[in-house]
């Protein structure tokens, strides 16, 4: 079954670009920007990756974000990105970036998009990686903020093609940002929000009717309330599952503790994907095969979550067919 993963097309779904800074690059970047760490070596930092829930988690990732100053720091974080996707048979990837996390130390966007967004056309070009770049907001700051964010990198509009919403979930509901996503709805851009990971299923529920989300990252706390399962069944609302980062995150204890089976025999839309490859332990075939080794997934259930992803994706159907097509081959 490894090799039927790795053969795999797949499609990348919920990935921050931040979260991809392996300690290696984490000290490049700092002795080149000359920015002090408080780690000795790359295995030190590795060492401290354990995390007891979404919030000693993030405070780790955002210490990590300040090594990251220049546009070409951008530019090689996704560089490494994308040669991974590419030895991981990733067709296409909508990526996540945090700006506030660098506008907030006084980067400015233009470094952060152009960045970003010249590695990704170098991906498109030379691996055939189709992609997307999503906006996200850090819903522990204000919905102000948000606002501003989305102002000041509306300029550069043409380089991403959606919002999204993340960083510290419980008591930051999606309602509380509802202004600014409609503000990016006007803009054409698509819409995705991070619920249900350690927040409530009421917060779902939010990101569908105040956010307009066509896509849920993470969602699993969807299973506690039926009515919300079945509206995102009839809907065929699709969720971006993370099985490592949920295990780290303590989200479950443990992989076989995990409800991506429930969530499957529910007939919802599952997508597996690497959230922070570089802080979880794995991308995404480790969390296929993370998941194939707690559950037995058969060649059917493998072909069936690749296949979800790029009907989650906004690809055009033409792209989408070729590839299904390719899928089915194997
Ligand atoms: N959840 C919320 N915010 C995040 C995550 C996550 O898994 N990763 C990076 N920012
Ligand atoms: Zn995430």
């Amino acid at each position: 079954m490894k090799s039927l993963i790795q053969r795999m097309p797949k499609a990348e779904l919920h990935l921050h670009i931040e979260g991809t800074l392996e300690p290696e690059l984490m000290f490049e970047f700092a002795s080149r920007n000359r920015v002090a760490l408080t780690y000795k070596s790359p295995e030190e930092v590795r060492k401290a990756y354990e995390f007891s829930d979404l919030q000693s988690f993030l405070d780790i990732y955002y210490e990590g974000t300040r090594v990251m100053i220049r546009d070409r720091d951008f530019h090689d974080l996704a560089r490494a990105y994308l040669n991974k996707a590419h030895e991981q048979n990733v067709r296409h990837a909508e990526v996540f970036f945090d700006p506030q996390a660098h506008t907030e130390r006084g980067v400015p966007m233009q470094a952060i998009i152009e960045g970003l967004h010249h590695a990704f056309r170098e991906g498109e070009r030379e691996f055939g990686i189709s992609s997307a770049l999503i906006l996200c907001f850090l819903r522990h700051l204000s919905a102000a903020a948000a606002m501003q964010t989305l102002e000041a990198a509306l300029p550069y509009r043409e380089y991403f093609s959606g919002v999204g919403l993340d960083s510290s979930e419980r008591g930051h509901p999606p309602e509380k940002f509802t202004a600014v996503f409609a503000r990016a709805r006007q803009e054409g851009l698509f819409v995705v929000a991070h619920a249900g990971e350690e927040g409530p299923p009421d917060y779902v529920w939010q990101a569908l009717d105040a956010l307009q989300a066509s896509r849920i990252d993470h969602g699993v706390r969807c299973m506690e309330d039926p009515a919300l399962v079945a509206r995102l069944r009839s809907e065929r609302v699709p969720l971006t599952v993370c099985p490592l980062s949920n295990v780290k995150l303590r989200v479950f204890d443990r992989i076989e503790d995990h409800n991506l089976k429930q969530l499957l025999d529910a007939g919802l839309c599952v997508t597996i994907n690497s959230d922070d490859p570089a802080y979880f332990g794995g991308y995404i075939n480790e969390n296929f095969l993370a998941i194939h080794n707690a559950f037995g997934f058969t060649k059917d259930e493998l072909h069936t979550l690749a296949g979800n992803s790029f009907e989650a994706a906004f690809l055009p159907e033409e792209r989408k067919r070729l590839i299904l097509q390719e899928l089915d081959q194997l």
